[in-house]
């Protein structure tokens, strides 16, 4: 998902041609040149030529002819005549009738030809029409039903409403979707949308010219289609399928003809669903398949890793680099990533059993489809010769089933969560690398060879979002004002009217809790789905800057992380609307005595997800994020006690002016990390030490800086310093909440309290990376006995120490 965003704003287009009258029609003898444009005569769509150019570069922009949305107002082709030979000069350029009958682009000067329809034409008269459902034809001009050509023949990455995917057996055309090469040029890419050759009634999405899909959309049964039930659920399509012995094909009509959609295979080899918001100016993704990135063949090239969590799902294997950093920004990566140092044996030429090539483990994967199993090789030593064996070998894995290995490049290898449950295909892959890259891989890591694992959470990306648009367009005539702005971005982020969500939340009565930045309220949205939308208070940045980070925020999703909705903003108020957690904070399950007791169990998840919801803002976000403001308040629990972090990006949205939010988080000194204080520049490790103090608090159910609680033995003791001791004791069992009755994992207890206090060291180079953090307590890495941490120990005086 990530950079479908920037998808169509990276296009460039110079030119908006000026209409003169407005017509639909060139009729033999009319031309059409490069500023004019034919509208059809609804206003949907218009044709007419547009050029596309990389910002960047110097390079000259390409020409090409095309139909688009003429009521969006950002240009959003939907159809290119030329998208493999583009025109790389607009002199004289122009679109005309031929002698012949057929449409052509012609060079007015040269009367040369650079495009044409290329029909056998059976009448001396032709006339060219954009008709309203977007189809551009060349037919009879004294009968128009008599089609000669039409671009519904002949669609490229986008699927009209009315047209038809699949074959005409008569002339045996055969209709499909082909991607775009990259996010701005029209050009062939590599995926295809097409129905199934093999004679099952069903569509697929698959590489070009490929028999094997990467997604099929399952039989048609004659309403939907098997592996899309939703089509049935919504009204907004209706679908049929024909299969007779003139043709077979798939086709769909809009229910609602004042609906702008876009159902395009584009270059992320997804199937996606957009639809305008007219308010908002921009087109909402609401339905993309397949649902995951990384399923999408080769999505990210050879010798890389797709990982569905990350928000760059695409990155490359360790030792290798970007082979065209140009094409990657533009998503075509095609060209995967490239070995830093070449292998040993493919450079010397020498005996390969005396290569200096070493292997690289790669831990939580799912591997390539392509293993040659080595049945010989009976142990990962010999496995590993193996493949030392032959210089085209680039990997191996030993497990249960045997000795695999794999030969050049290595495709579609996926990122898995290790030690997930439900992943029995992960394994480790050992690549192999020159000696130089496997020296200065180590290096760098300090001796860390384990790759950062995130939690899954992106399965549910954009559901809750289209349920919530499918909800509202149902609701559309009765509330037609409720969307405001429509919404903001493609990953689904709804500007909401005032009004509507003043109505929401019963005028701002229902208040779940005020935090640092404003209050948060309960609302229901169209009167059933619960939201907490938070009221910022005071003076914030402009309307634009606040659309742009909220669009920002929204685009971070994770399971660990609360899920922004939307927004509102009006005049001076700022409005932020989150998904509802019915368990609320933290803090209630913790220090409460009235709410129900959380398990060791319970807890030990709770410390793992919020410790992978940090580890997601830190390390795998585009932008690095820093919380600011970790605290048992902002840390929130939904129907099945998954803990979700609520308010990061605060900071952002604050203008990253930090000083401000270190004065209006002083009533939380309790969780700041020393160098707020000190003022010296702040880094993720301050997150890492709030976490440290959040989870000596989910170990012992009582606030750190509680002087007088009861039920401690140790009242007047401060109590991470006391941990801090008991922990060197080893006598954790008296830190872990009383409440339990002794009902807990003590090893699980140890790690965590370790863990807790590596965190709070007062030197950030002391303390874990977040990542690291998940990795001790997922029981991947093992960690040391922690110091004492100085500063807290001064802070609390010498009353410890005298007592032990
Ligand atoms: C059209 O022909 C002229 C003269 O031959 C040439 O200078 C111009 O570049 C051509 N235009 C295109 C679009 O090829
Ligand atoms: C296009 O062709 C015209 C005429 O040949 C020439 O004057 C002009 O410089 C060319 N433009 C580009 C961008 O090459
Ligand atoms: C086209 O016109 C020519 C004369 O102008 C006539 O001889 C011929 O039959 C016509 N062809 C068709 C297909 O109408
Ligand atoms: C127009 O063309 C269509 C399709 O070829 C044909 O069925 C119809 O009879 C024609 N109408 C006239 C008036 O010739
Ligand atoms: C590598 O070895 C092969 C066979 O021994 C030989 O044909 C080839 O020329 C050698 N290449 C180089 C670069 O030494
Ligand atoms: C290396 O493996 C490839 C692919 O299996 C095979 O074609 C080739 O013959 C092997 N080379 C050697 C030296 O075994
Ligand atoms: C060996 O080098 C050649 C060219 O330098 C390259 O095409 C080939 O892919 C390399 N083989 C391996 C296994 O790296």
């Amino acid at each position: 998902m990530p950079l479908h965003l920037i998808f169509f704003t990276l296009l460039l287009y110079l030119h908006i041609p000026a209409s003169s009258a407005a017509t639909d029609t060139i009729l033999a003898g009319q031309t059409l040149g490069v500023n004019d444009k034919l509208i059809s005569s609804n206003g949907r769509y218009a044709l007419g030529f547009f050029e596309t150019s990389r910002k960047s570069s110097g390079s000259t922009p390409n020409w090409y002819l095309g139909i688009w949305f003429n009521t969006v107002p950002k240009f959003t082709s939907a159809w290119v005549a030329n998208r493999d030979k583009p025109i790389k000069n607009s002199t004289s350029l122009e679109l005309a009738i031929s002698h012949d009958g057929n449409l052509a682009i012609l060079n007015r000067s040269s009367k040369s030809i650079m495009w044409s329809t290329q029909a056998s034409i059976t009448r001396n008269s032709t006339t060219a029409v954009l008709l309203s459902s977007g189809n551009f034809i060349l037919a009879n001009s004294l009968n128009l039903s008599e089609v000669f050509w039409q671009s519904f023949d002949h669609p490229t990455d986008t699927f009209f409403p009315g047209a038809k995917l699949g074959w005409d057996k008569v002339t045996g055309i055969n209709r499909r979707l082909v991607s775009s090469k990259n996010s701005i040029s029209p050009a062939s890419g590599i995926y295809c949308t097409e129905i199934d050759p093999s004679g099952i009634n069903q569509f697929w999405l698959a590489p070009l010219n490929s028999l094997v899909p990467y997604w099929s959309s399952g039989v048609w049964n004659g309403k939907y289609f098997a592996s899309i039930p939703e089509m049935a659920a919504h009204s907004i399509f209706s679908s049929i399928f024909v299969s007779n012995d003139q043709e077979k094909y798939y086709t769909y009509n809009l229910e609602d003809e004042t609906m702008v959609t876009r159902q395009v295979h584009d270059v992320s080899g997804r199937s996606k669903l957009f639809i305008w918001l007219k308010g908002s100016q921009d087109w909402v993704m609401i339905y993309a398949q397949p649902k995951a990135q990384c399923d999408v063949y080769a999505i990210c090239g050879p010798f890389t890793i797709c990982n569905d969590n990350a928000l760059q799902y695409c990155d490359c294997m360790e030792g290798f680099t970007i082979t065209s950093p140009e094409d990657w920004e533009l998503e075509d990566r095609t060209g995967g990533c490239s070995r830093n140092t070449p292998l040993d044996c493919n450079i010397s030429n020498k005996s390969t059993t005396h290569t200096t090539d070493k292997f690289y483990p790669v831990p939580c994967v799912k591997p390539p489809h392509n293993a040659r199993k080595v049945e010989e090789a009976a142990s990962t030593s010999k496995c590993a010769q193996a493949c030392l064996n032959n210089c085209s070998c680039t990997a191996y894995s030993f497990s249960n089933s045997g000795c695999s290995i794999w030969n050049n490049e290595l495709l579609n290898m996926r990122q898995l969560q290790c030690g997930g449950a439900t992943n029995s295909n992960e394994e480790t892959i050992y690549l192999r690398l020159s000696a130089k890259d496997i020296k200065s891989l180590k290096n760098n890591r300090g001796g860390f060879v384990i790759r950062i694992a995130i939690g899954t959470g992106f399965s549910a990306l954009g559901l809750f979002s289209l349920f919530l648009l499918l909800m509202i367009w149902r609701n559309k005539r009765k509330s037609s004002d409720l969307i405001l702005n429509g919404a903001q971005g493609s990953n689904g982020i709804i500007a909401f009217r005032y009004t509507v969500l003043q109505g929401a939340t019963k005028k701002f009565t229902d208040q779940l809790g005020a935090g640092s930045f404003g209050s948060v309220y309960k609302g229901f949205i169209n009167d059933s789905i619960a939201v907490a939308v938070k009221r910022l208070d005071g003076a914030y940045q402009g309307e634009k800057q606040f659309r742009a980070e909220v669009s920002s925020i929204g685009a971070v999703q994770h399971i660990n992380l609360v899920k922004l909705i939307g927004f509102s903003c009006e005049g001076s108020k700022r409005l932020l609307v989150y998904e509802y957690m019915s368990n609320r904070s933290l803090d209630i399950h913790l220090f409460r005595n009235n709410s129900t007791i959380l398990s060791w169990t319970g807890r030990y998840q709770i410390a793992l997800g919020v410790a992978r919801g940090l580890a997601y803002l830190h390390e795998s976000c585009r932008d690095c994020i820093i919380h600011c403001d970790i605290k048992p308040e902002n840390i929130l629990i939904d129907a099945s006690f998954t803990p979700k972090i609520a308010d990061f990006g605060m900071a952002k949205l604050l203008e990253r002016d930090f000083s401000r939010v270190l004065t209006t988080m002083r009533g939380t000194a309790g969780y700041l990390a020393p160098e707020w204080i000190s003022g010296v520049a702040i880094t993720p490790k301050v997150d890492v030490y709030s976490y440290g103090m959040v989870l000596l608090e989910i170990i012992s159910g009582r606030r750190n800086s509680c002087t007088s609680c009861p039920g401690g033995g140790n009242a007047d003791v401060y109590f991470p310093v006391h941990a801090a001791h008991k922990i060197l004791e080893g006598d954790v069992g008296c830190l872990v909440d009383h409440i339990l009755h002794g009902d807990v994992n003590l090893d699980e207890a140890e790690l965590a309290c370790k863990v807790a206090c590596w965190c709070i060291q007062d030197d950030e180079l002391d303390r874990p990376t977040m990542g690291q953090v998940v990795q001790i307590l997922e029981g991947l890495v093992e960690t040391t006995m922690p110091p004492i941490p100085r500063l807290l120990q001064a802070m609390a005086g010498s009353s410890h120490s005298t007592r032990s």
